[in-house]
């Protein structure tokens, strides 16, 4: 798989993501599923969207002790998802119980990508809630190493963490990156944002993009012109 827009489908029923995947009547996007339509839905939703022949990065962000996240990743591999994920912090004996879970009898398995530290975690509350001193940014590329050496395919980051990660664990480490707005679009709650053309630049390897194109008057137009800048 080379670089992609995944769209994160962030919605809260199928009938809303079916209203909203309908408008696509040429390319299939590769779809985010999140935990509210996942949890609101079940698997059947995966096998709704995978049916309609796309692909999918299924976002659950598991972290629970090795054995039953080696088990949970069992039953996710027969989903056919195409990448999935997991929080770094769940350690190297979870994240590789994870691998052995998802991987399927012929060898096969979808990507695994880390969570490191969530965006939504500053240097403050990292310190006083769980007690790690160490500056966030190292943090997280420390977070960035553990996964790689257990074997993991990549991780979900910043686009503007994404060279730094490709320098510490090298180009074929792969790097997920939301928080991409237009130059000329609303930012929202986004604090660090880039463009589409500037997440190329950086080399991230796959975007996340929710609401720029889910909110947008032409979502498909808006999807067309992601694909644009930072694919084609
Ligand atoms: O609508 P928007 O483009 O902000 O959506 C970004 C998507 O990426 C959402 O599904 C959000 O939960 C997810 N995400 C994020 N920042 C992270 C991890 C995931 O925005 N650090």
């Amino acid at each position: 798989m080379g670089k992609d827009v995944i769209v994160a489908c962030d919605f809260a029923s199928a009938e809303q993501t079916f209203a909203f995947l309908d408008k696509f009547t040429g390319r299939k996007p590769f779809v985010k599923i999140g935990m509210e339509l996942f949890y609101a839905e079940g698997p059947e939703i995966v096998r709704q969207i995978k049916a309609r022949g796309h692909k999918i990065f299924l976002d659950l962000k598991l972290h629970d002790i090795p054995n039953t996240v080696k088990k949970a990743m069992a039953v996710l591999r027969n989903l056919d998802v195409d990448i999935t994920n997991l929080h770094a912090a769940g350690t190297t004996a979870m994240m590789q119980g994870a691998l052995e879970g998802l991987t399927r009898e012929d060898g096969t398995r979808p990507l695994l990508i880390a969570v490191t530290q969530l965006t939504s975690t500053d240097q403050e509350s990292m310190e006083r809630d769980i007690l790690i001193k160490e500056p966030i940014d190292q943090v997280v590329m420390h977070y960035a190493k553990t996964a790689k050496n257990a074997g993991l395919d990549g991780i979900v980051c910043s686009p503007l963490e994404a060279g730094k990660v490709h320098e510490t664990c090298g180009n074929g480490f792969l790097t997920i990156t939301p928080g991409v707005r237009f130059a000329d679009g609303d930012v929202g709650d986004q604090k660090r944002v880039m463009t589409p053309a500037q997440a190329k630049e950086i080399g991230s390897d796959y975007i996340v993009v929710g609401r720029p194109i889910t909110a947008a008057a032409d979502p498909v137009a808006a999807y067309e012109r992601c694909v644009a800048e930072f694919v084609d």
